[in-house]
């Protein structure tokens, strides 16, 4: 099964998909557990009408099965704690174990969030502090931990901004973005209720100054940039947009998610942003991926703190408490204080490593992704030719001339153990493979994804069909993604069928 070059055989499907739920290995009368013998039955606390009328059908499994079940799903899948994982824009670093520790301390897993304040004083204290240090990092006023993601941090800013100009007289009806903007920004526009503009970049892919000024006037509420951008580009002139934004009274928002690239070195404050959102689960090593859950704070400057949502955390004296009474809040965006267990493991990754060592995560992150950068740009395209931050966008527009797409490759990839990079985006690129390595792998890793790399551009010159058939060494072959997306059908009969 899985010889390079060579296609699955309906046999080979056949074999892998039999063990692929935990029921393929269940034995009728095998158990993993010892439950105490029922005392009550269920009756006596479910109204009838609620009980079931069949029993559920559960695998029977041993403890060891379980182990081995789950160990050899860990095992097909590719993530982090197995390799290389360069999704650009998705910070796809390392998540150091002792942040999970943390999390899962007793006195954090074990409250309740309507506890009265006085029995929840240390986790009150841990988010308290968590803002502050955020503060600190961005340079901002005040910092709001509720919203659950980088794409909701955007969302919650932009009511809050409605909700600031509308208490100054004028609402307001546009937000503007460049074209190099991740997808989330004009979804999070529309989803507040704006009109998008989006502007075409410059030729070196950073905001078109001009093009900037026609865009703005006295209708437009907010500026979203990120800086660096999703080319892997710090902006130069950061700090004339800023000034142009505000001239006509708009808000200027940064989308933080590439914040790995300035911690410790530039603050979004001082750059002039008057709102950022920081996703803890990149830049901040909690764990990200499969859509969640994650953790999207807010820094923002004094003029927008009035609108935050509610409740926010304060300390008074010696003593943590939670304040709901903030008239102008656009009100909760999340229950209770966000998702709770990422923001202890962003902020034990943020203890642990002080405010110097970030200094040195963006340090390593950005000499790692110009490494990659200057070894490979000799095989592909390289669109923006100049020192990058913390991530490259290669084109694939000589591969595709030679009749191999950029899925090809990313497919490809996965054949020598590692996560293809992001394909397709920003799409200012053509067949663009977007390549963020992270602080956090070592030369060894690099020089091993540099050799595949090089070794696929060969290979395209020289035996093309074996990117276009692969990925060859992976549990499962090419999949048809159109159908998939279209058509996506879940066959899991024990649970849909008997409850
Ligand atoms: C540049 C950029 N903006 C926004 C987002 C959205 O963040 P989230 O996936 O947490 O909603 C991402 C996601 O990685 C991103 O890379």
């Amino acid at each position: 099964m899985g010889q390079e070059g060579n296609c699955k055989t309906k046999g080979d499907y056949l074999a892998l998909s039999k063990s692929i739920t935990i029921f393929d290995r269940s034995t009728p009368g095998l158990s993993g557990l010892d439950l105490p013998e029922i005392q009550k039955e269920a009756s006596h606390f479910i109204p009838e009408k609620y009980l079931r009328k069949k029993k559920p059908i559960l695998p029977e499994v041993s403890e060891n099965e379980v182990v081995r079940h789950y160990i050899g799903l860990s095992i097909k899948n590719h993530h982090i704690d197995k390799g290389l994982y360069p999704l650009g824009s998705c910070t796809m670093k390392y998540n150091p174990k002792v942040n999970d520790r943390a999390a899962m301390l007793p006195g954090f897993t074990d409250i309740h969030p309507f506890q009265p304040e006085s029995t929840v004083q240390g986790a009150l204290e841990l988010l308290y502090n968590l803002a502050e240090l955020l503060g600190e990092i961005s340079g901002m006023d005040d910092v709001t931990l509720q919203p659950v993601a980088g794409a909701h941090g955007e969302f919650t800013s932009l009511l809050m901004i409605r909700a600031y100009h509308t208490k100054i007289g004028n609402p307001r009806q546009t937000v503007v973005f460049p074209d190099s903007a991740h997808g989330t920004n004009p979804a999070s526009v529309t989803m507040a209720g704006y009109k998008s503009v989006q502007i075409k970049s410059g030729q070196d892919g950073l905001v078109d100054v001009s093009t900037l000024k026609a865009a703005m006037n006295e209708n437009v509420a907010a500026f979203m940039l990120t800086n660096p951008n999703t080319l892997g580009l710090f902006d130069k002139n950061i700090l004339e947009i800023a000034d142009i934004v505000h001239s006509v009274g708009a808000q200027f928002y940064m989308d933080g998610a590439n914040l790995n690239a300035l911690l410790g070195r530039v603050k979004p404050a001082e750059m002039g942003f008057d709102i950022v959102h920081f996703n803890l689960h990149k830049t901040f090593s909690t764990p990200h991926g499969g859509g969640g859950p994650g953790a999207g704070a807010l820094g923002l400057k004094k003029h927008l703190s009035p609108f935050m949502p509610s409740p926010i955390v304060v300390k008074n004296g010696d003593k943590y408490g939670l304040d709901y009474d903030r008239p102008d809040s656009i009100g909760k965006v999340h229950s209770f204080y966000g998702n709770f267990a990422n923001l202890v493991r962003g902020y034990t990754y943020i203890r642990q490593l002080g405010l110097d060592g970030l200094r040195s995560v963006s340090e390593n992150a950005v000499i790692n992704a110009n490494y990659l950068m200057a070894n490979l740009k000799a095989f592909y395209d390289l669109p923006y030719d100049r020192t990058c931050m913390h991530e490259f966008v290669l084109s694939g527009e000589r591969q595709k001339k030679a009749g191999v797409r950029t899925t090809d490759i990313a497919k490809r990839l996965m054949d020598f153990g590692f996560h293809p990079p992001t394909v397709y985006f920003p799409l200012i690129v053509s067949e663009a493979m977007m390549i963020e390595p992270t602080e956090s792998e070592s030369k060894a890793e690099l020089d091993r994804f540099i050799e595949a790399m090089i070794q696929i551009a060969r290979e395209v010159e020289e035996k093309p069909d074996i990117i276009k058939t692969a990925p060859h060494n992976t549990p499962v072959g090419r999949m048809d993604e159109g159908k998939a997306a279209r058509d996506l059908v879940v066959k899991w009969s024990p649970i849909t069928e008997h409850c």
